[in-house]
């Protein structure tokens, strides 16, 4: 097993799923199947299928949580670059989603790979397991309003306003660091972890996701836009307030290197394999896309 090879199974296992879709469905699947075919990292299926990996043999069995998760994901990135919100036209080297399809199937195309996500998790739920039900539980939680959307709005409703560095961090640990500690902490719980894991790897997930929007606002001012695959100074040019408005370059840079460290030592407090998750910690530090 290797990174590689958990990314093509997620990737298949996506493909797949849309494939059965029945012919007279097509149109209504089309503008979802368009952004999440279209690319992407897969940074938080490939984190929960790792940390399950630590706990349990077969990573297969899981697979529909981690599509699931990523479909989450694309729909936040369809609905945040929308016009009304952070007005982008280009998203993982491709046309945004309004760009290709317009507004509202943009919206509708967000709406359907959440409600594709839900119909997911609950038929995996319908054997009754209670792991299953709780990690499903856990990530419609980190999706919703107090996850993802709490810090959506936090950062909506920031722009050209001068925050507190709390409201900052509130932003960045929900509007980005749910979804990633909650991949970690579903792929925890779904492999059955034992209790004091688990709270390390929340511990870990928090530090992950807070190094990762980091990362994303730096990336902003300083990446390279066809290595990124979206366009850069978008934060600027909206106004937002970020890790680089409050700190500066250098200094955010500094935080991304710590948080990073920080991540690392608590990793080296569990028992189990954590190998991968070492090495997908470096990556994203290291990371120009
Ligand atoms: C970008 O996420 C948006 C944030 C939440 C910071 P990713 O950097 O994981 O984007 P993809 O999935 O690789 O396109
Ligand atoms: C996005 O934050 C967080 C989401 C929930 C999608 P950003 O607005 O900074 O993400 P990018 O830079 O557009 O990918
Ligand atoms: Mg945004
Ligand atoms: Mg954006
Ligand atoms: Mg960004």
């Amino acid at each position: 097993m290797n990174i590689k090879s958990i990314k093509d199974a997620v990737e298949q296992w996506i493909s797949d799923y849309f494939d059965e879709k029945p012919e007279i469905d097509t149109r209504n699947f089309e503008a979802m199947i368009y952004s999440i075919k279209v690319g992407g990292k897969r940074v938080r299926p490939i984190l929960m299928l790792l940390t399950y990996d630590m706990y349990k043999e077969d990573y297969k069995n899981i697979l529909p949580f981690a599509a699931a998760l990523e479909m989450i994901h694309t729909y936040s990135l369809i609905h945040d670059d929308l016009p009304c919100m952070d007005n982008d036209d280009l998203r993982r080297g491709k046309p945004t989603n309004h760009k290709i399809y317009g507004e509202a199937i943009a919206v509708l195309a967000g709406d359907g790979l959440l409600n594709e996500a839900m119909i997911i998790m609950l038929n995996q739920c319908l054997d009754g397991n209670l792991d299953k039900i709780k990690a499903s539980a856990c990530i419609a939680k980190a999706s919703g309003s107090q996850g993802m959307i709490a810090g959506q709005i936090c950062d909506i409703l920031s722009e050209g306003i001068a925050i507190s560095e709390e409201e900052l961090l509130y932003m960045h640990r929900n509007k980005t660091g749910q979804l990633i500690k909650v991949a970690i902490v579903g792929g925890a719980i779904l492999g059955n972890a034992n209790e004091e894991d688990l709270s390390n790897l929340k511990d870990y997930g928090d530090k992950l996701g807070l190094a990762f929007q980091i990362k994303d606002d730096i990336l902003d001012v300083i990446g390279d836009v066809t290595v990124l695959g979206k366009n850069v100074k978008s934060d600027e040019s909206n106004n937002k307030t970020t890790f680089i408005t409050m700190y500066g370059l250098e200094k955010c840079k500094e935080k991304c290197n710590d948080l990073t460290k920080e991540c690392f030592q608590i990793l080296k407090k569990i028992k189990a394999n954590t190998k991968y998750l070492e090495e997908i910690t470096e990556f994203l530090l290291k990371r120009k896309y």
